[in-house]
C-alpha cells in the first residue's frame, strides 16, 4: 500500500484527482513544466465542460483541429488584413496556410449552397467576387470557436466591440470575413480551397498550440 503512494506517477494520479474533485486549477498548474501543456489542456476540458459535446460534431471542446477563414475582399479593399492577421497570431492560433483566391461564381456557389435560395444570395455573390479572397487554414485548440469568438456575431450590427466585424463593420452587407461554423464544415470547406500540400506543419511555440 504505502508503496503505490511512493511511486511519482502515483502521486502525479492522486493529486490529479484530488484537483479535479476540488476544482483545484493552481494545483493542476504547477505541474505545468513537468507535464505537457496539451495533457493538461485535457485535465482542464473534464474540470469544466465534464459531459459537454461540441453541437453538431461531437467532440470535446478542446481538441486540437483546423478550421478555415475567407478575408472577404472589401476587408482587403480597406487595408485592414494586417489587424485580422495580428488579432488570429496573438491569441495563438496558428496560420498552416494562406493564400488569395480568385471566388469565382461558380465556387461562391458551392460554398454557399446552404444559402442559395435565400433572397440576399445574389448579393453575396457579387460581394465575394468583386476582388480578391484572402483563404487561410487556422490550426488550434477549440480553433473553431476561437476563430468565430475574434469575428463576432455574423451581422456586424450586434457583432460586440473588440471583436472584428465589432470593431471595422456595421452591416450584414459587408461582414469581413468568413469562419467556418463547426468542425465537419471546417474539414469540407478547407478541402474546398486547399489541397493536402499546401497546408503547412511547423512548430510555432512550445508554449502555446
Ligand atoms: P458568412 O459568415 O460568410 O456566411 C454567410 C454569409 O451570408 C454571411 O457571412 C454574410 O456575408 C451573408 N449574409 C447572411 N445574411 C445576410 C443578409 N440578411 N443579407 C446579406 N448578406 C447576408
Amino acid at each position: 500500500m504505502l508503496s503505490f503512494f511512493m511511486q511519482e506517477n502515483n502521486i502525479f494520479i492522486i493529486v490529479l484527482v484530488f484537483a479535479y474533485f476540488f476544482n483545484e486549477k493552481s494545483l493542476l498548474s504547477r505541474y505545468e513544466t513537468i507535464y505537457s501543456q496539451r495533457f493538461l489542456s485535457i485535465i482542464y476540458s473534464y474540470m469544466h465542460n465534464t459531459g459537454k459535446k461540441e453541437s453538431e460534431a461531437g467532440k470535446t471542446q478542446f481538441e486540437m483541429h483546423k478550421t478555415l477563414i475567407l478575408i472577404k475582399p472589401d476587408t482587403i479593399a480597406r487595408g485592414i488584413v494586417g489587424d485580422i492577421l495580428s488579432r488570429i497570431e496573438k491569441k495563438s492560433l496558428k496560420i498552416v496556410a494562406m493564400k488569395f483566391i480568385d471566388m469565382t461564381e461558380e465556387l461562391c456557389r458551392e460554398h454557399y449552397a446552404h444559402i442559395a435560395h435565400q433572397p440576399f444570395f445574389p448579393k453575396i455573390v457579387s460581394y465575394m467576387t468583386d476582388g480578391p479572397v484572402l483563404a487561410l487554414v487556422i490550426e488550434g485548440i477549440d480553433s473553431v470557436r476561437q476563430v468565430r469568438n475574434l469575428c463576432g456575431a455574423t451581422d456586424p450590427q450586434f457583432a460586440a466591440p473588440g471583436t472584428i466585424r465589432g470593431d471595422h463593420s456595421c452591416t450584414i452587407d459587408y461582414n469581413l470575413i468568413h469562419s467556418s461554423d463547426s468542425i465537419a464544415s471546417a474539414d469540407i470547406e478547407i478541402a474546398r480551397f486547399f489541397i493536402t500540400e499546401e497546408v503547412f506543419q511547423y512548430t510555432k511555440n512550445v508554449y502555446v498550440n
